[in-house]
């Protein structure tokens, strides 16, 4: 149903100009038809070039049904017939009498604009009607507040605390109370019940949001220890099963080649010889995976040195680095048969880590792929759900809004246009993290270093603008604030400003909003208490109820036995840390130059993503 994997349209005759760009808009809020012969035949074959677009869509369309009608039917099963008569495994109230599984979904800075604007890219790319919406629009149930102990606008780290502990902390905290205190964590406790656990994300798996479910530090930039508390190295022990991300550098010992570490420690070897693990590290390994069924667990599966590329840039490398809903359907399966014979289910977080990264970035394109991505992984979830006999439920919510994204903006004095083009989003195949990085690639070589100012500026036309965004009319001005970038570079944040404008895609802020964001659910019946508008703990709470878990005696656990909150000052985990140079001008863009020689792998996000610099994504 989610399209995320399909190729962009191809690209047609028709949507050769931002005039026509607009008459397809007509087209597409179904508003008066095209009046004149020219725009008519124009319509005919825009009409014959999506024919047979049309015919595949057709086939998907009939496919996706026939799984709902299946979907349904189930549900329709599954509903006691008499309110009185509980059956399947559910009680009145919604909740499950026995054994149970809960997969709860985060979207990291996914707020409810992200949302309206990728129903509009997805209609438009796909041609489809109005009332053909997201998966996750079907299963919206409430709403979230997000502030955290200390801000009325949280970070990851706050946020996530609230999910897995239940209870507020300050921007940063990796699971620890305003006091430093360690507090139990959902998954923990789970796992101490008997439960099997996962965490599958897009980011680094060191990042806040699922550092937060088994790990307990007092500042999130301590992706060292972390790592090491991940993989069962603290007074737990190993409690995580499933563990499916990116960020291999922090495992990796500072004499080996791709390590961030600070020090000597080997996390793969600590991870395989103290605690068990199954460790893989690559697309083949991950891909026998899935052909061989079952998963020997605990399975560790670190598929890329950082985090995994954005789907927009991903889906030229599919063949190194797998997709949010792969992931998400390996560690599901794997879960399921691992706890086939247990009278306890299994629980297991998702992220769409870099939505948020695609919002600090202030890159639309970028983002519609990952909220595509995501809305997949969320159909990938509902239907392991409805195929299971275990009773089970998919939340799915966000820790906050990111970048403070509006589907409309004012372009200049005049009073704006009621428009913005998903045309303009539809044409970029890649991200404005990766032109950056080809920016950068072609500064650092011989003919770059050699270019002159004209040739620079042919070179961000062509090879950047027009090869990747789909844009043709790059102007003078533009390509100098791009040869002339200052404050910020590399000039990552230019690139995506002009995709935005010619969108009239508006952001306020690299950071993140406290706009309230949404909560989505299988089925509002299971979630009652998450109707409506909430606190983010009350959403942490209602996990641990859900699954009847004590997370208050894991907290006593953690505190009596002890945990190292804090790692070393200075050490090189903060190695990724803003560099103090970005302050300054120009004159020292060379030092980022250098600092970046080695850095331009350009599906790695490191520096170029806009969300790296100050560590509080
Ligand atoms: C999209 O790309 C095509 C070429 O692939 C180009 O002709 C068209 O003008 C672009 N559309 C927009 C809106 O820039
Ligand atoms: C590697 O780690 C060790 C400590 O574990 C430290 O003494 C050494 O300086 C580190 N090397 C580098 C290059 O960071
Ligand atoms: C840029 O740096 C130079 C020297 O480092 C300094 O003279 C100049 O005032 C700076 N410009 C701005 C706008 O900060
Ligand atoms: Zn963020």
């Amino acid at each position: 149903m989610a399209p995320s994997d399909r190729p962009l349209l191809a690209r047609e005759d028709s949507r050769d100009s931002e005039r026509e760009a607009t008459e397809e808009d007509a087209l597409l809020t179904g508003q008066a038809a095209p009046s004149s012969r020219k725009q008519q035949s124009k319509w005919q074959k825009y009409r014959e070039a999506g024919l047979s677009v049309y015919a595949v869509l057709a086939t998907i369309t009939i496919i996706s049904l026939a799984i709902v009608v299946n979907r349904e039917a189930r549900r329709a099963d599954s509903r006691p017939s008499n309110p009185s008569q509980p059956d399947d495994g559910w009680d009145r109230d919604g909740k499950p009498t026995g054994k149970r599984n809960l997969i709860f979904m985060v979207s990291d800075g996914m707020g409810p604009t992200s949302l309206s604007m990728t129903r509009s890219f997805r209609q438009y790319i796909d041609v489809l009607p109005q009332d053909d919406i997201l998966v996750l629009d079907e299963h919206l149930v409430g709403s979230s507040r997000t502030l955290s102990s200390n801000s009325l606008i949280t970070d990851s780290a706050a946020g996530a605390t609230a999910f897995s502990c239940g209870k507020k902390s300050y921007n940063g905290a990796i699971s620890v109370l305003p006091d430093g205190s360690p507090c139990g964590t959902v998954l923990e406790a789970a796992k101490k019940a008997g439960y099997m656990t996962g965490l599958v994300v897009t980011t680094r798996i060191t990042d806040a949001t699922p550092a937060c479910f088994a790990a307990h530090v007092d500042n999130r930039g301590y992706e060292d220890i972390i790592a090491e508390q991940l993989v069962g190295n603290y007074p737990l022990g190993q409690v995580v099963d499933v563990i499916i991300g990116g960020g291999r550098c922090h495992f990796l010992p500072n004499t080996t080649e791709g390590s961030c570490r600070a020090d000597d420690k080997d996390i793969v070897k600590m991870a395989s010889k103290d605690y068990g693990y199954n460790y893989i590290d690559n697309r083949r390994d991950f891909d026998s995976l899935r052909s061989e069924g079952g998963v020997q667990l605990p399975l560790l599966a670190l598929l890329a040195d950082f985090d995994i590329p954005y789907e927009i840039d991903r889906a030229h490398v599919n063949d190194i680095y797998p997709s949010e809903s792969e992931m998400a359907k390996v560690a599901l399966d794997a879960l399921s048969v691992a706890t086939q014979d247990s009278d306890k289910g299994f629980f297991l977080m998702i992220e769409g880590s870099r939505i948020d990264h695609a919002g600090h970035g202030n890159d639309p394109a970028a983002q519609v792929h990952e909220v595509l991505a995501h809305d997949k992984t969320f159909a990938t979830v509902l239907e392991f759900l409805d195929n299971s006999d275990v009773p089970g439920v998919v939340v799915g919510t966000s820790d906050h809004e990111t970048g403070g994204l509006a589907a409309g903006r004012q372009i200049g004095q005049a009073y704006p246009e009621y428009k913005w083009y998903p045309a303009i989003l539809a044409n970029a195949t890649h991200s404005a993290s990766y032109l950056s990085h080809k920016w950068v690639a072609y500064l650092l070589s011989t003919e770059g270093e050699k270019a002159s100012r004209k040739q620079k500026a042919k070179f961000i036309r062509h090879e950047m603008f027009e090869k990747d965004f789909g844009l043709y009319d790059v102007t003078d001005e533009e390509t100098d604030s791009i040869i002339d970038a200052t404050i910020f570079w590399p000039p990552v944040w230019i690139i995506a400003d002009i995709i935005s404008q010619r969108a009239q895609i508006g952001w306020s802020t690299h950071g993140h909003t406290a706009v309230d964001v949404n909560i989505y659910a299988s089925d509002p019946r299971h979630v009652k208490p998450l109707i409506g508008n909430h606190e983010n703990t009350e959403i942490g709470r209602f996990l641990a109820e859900f699954l009847e878990v004590d997370v208050e005696a894991v907290t006593k656990e953690l505190v009596k036995k002890g945990v190292r909150t804090h790692g070393v000052e200075g050490g090189s985990d903060y190695v990724l840390q803003r560099p103090q140079f970005l302050d300054d001008n120009v004159s020292k863009s060379k030092l980022w130059i250098d600092a970046l020689r080695g850095h331009h792998d350009p599906y790695s996000s490191d520096l170029h993503s806009g969300a790296y610099l100050w560590r509080n994504e």
